[in-house]
């Protein structure tokens, strides 16, 4: 929770969407870079601009959106997050809780999130994609420091099942009729918005980390809290640095993510209709 904010907050956020909308929706789709693709697929659809939702974060990165997007892939209505803000951009951990308690709150009960990531297994390649068992932070605080909004969850809460087995077992056939290579791995955070040093992705293999990315965690921290089923997915965009002669680059990474984006949108699409 963010210091003065009550559960009230969170019901005025999700009040305005509610109304704006045709449906409950309860799956949630939030994208990362190069997966906003997805979004064209969403038909009968309408937008609401994160500005103006009350209290909602607003991207500063010029290639996230920071739109929701609600309508339907396969016969289900959901609602899609078309970018999402960063620890990177400024905003603390706590203020980052905020759009996933804002979802729970409107009735998602079932949560996808995607990302780009720097590999760090010598096995995946750039354009893979990597269905998240678990990932490792070490840095920093959690989202859900400071008071508990006990209409959102528990105080203490468990992160043994944090990736829902269940929805990985249903990624992992939709992968198998896929164009892409699909691994299962580790996801490692990055506080960024640096790039890590060739030691560090070092440091995270040893750890036991499968790829590296600076989003993600505390979305799917914030999940747990609320009790949200939860699948992750990362677009393998580049080598980690170290991992290769070349070097990480942003324009790289985005060019690459746009590069394999119809693909991992139509993976994506065909996880949402299934799960
Ligand atoms: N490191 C951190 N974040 C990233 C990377 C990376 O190599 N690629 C895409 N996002």
């Amino acid at each position: 929770m963010v210091e003065g904010y009550t559960y009230d907050f969170y019901v005025r956020a999700a009040s305005y969407i509610r109304e704006r909308i045709k449906e409950v929706p309860t799956v949630a789709v939030v994208l990362g870079t190069g997966c906003a693709p997805f979004a064209d697929k969403i038909t009968d659809s309408v937008t609401i601009p994160y500005k103006d939702i009350p209290g909602f974060p607003v991207p500063t990165n010029a290639d996230h959106a920071g739109n929701m997007v609600a309508g339907y892939v396969g016969g289900r209505y959901i609602i899609c997050m078309n970018g999402r803000c960063h620890f990177y951009e400024g905003y603390s951990m706590e203020e980052l809780n905020i759009p996933v308690h804002v979802l729970h709150v409107l009735g998602v009960r079932t949560l996808v999130l995607t990302n780009a990531s720097g590999s760090c297994n010598p096995d995946f390649h750039t354009g893979d994609a990597m269905i998240i068992r678990d990932h490792i932070k070490l840095y920093g605080g959690s989202p859900m420091r400071g008071p508990n909004v006990s209409e959102l969850g528990p105080r203490f809460f468990g992160v043994s099942d944090l990736y829902t087995a269940e929805l990985r077992k249903i990624a992992k056939v939709c992968a198998s009729r896929s164009r892409m290579k699909v691994h299962e791995g580790v996801y490692m955070f990055f506080p960024g918005p640096q790039f890590e040093t060739a030691s560090e992705i070092r440091a995270a293999r040893i750890l036991g980390a499968d790829a590296v990315g600076m989003s993600t965690v505390t979305e799917a921290l914030t999940a747990a809290h609320c009790g949200m089923r939860l699948l992750g997915l990362a677009l393998i965009t580049n080598m980690a640095t170290g991992m290769t002669e070349e070097k990480v680059d942003g324009t790289e990474v985005n060019e690459n993510a746009s590069r394999v984006a119809p693909q991992f949108s139509s993976l994506l699409e065909d996880i949402v209709a299934s799960i």
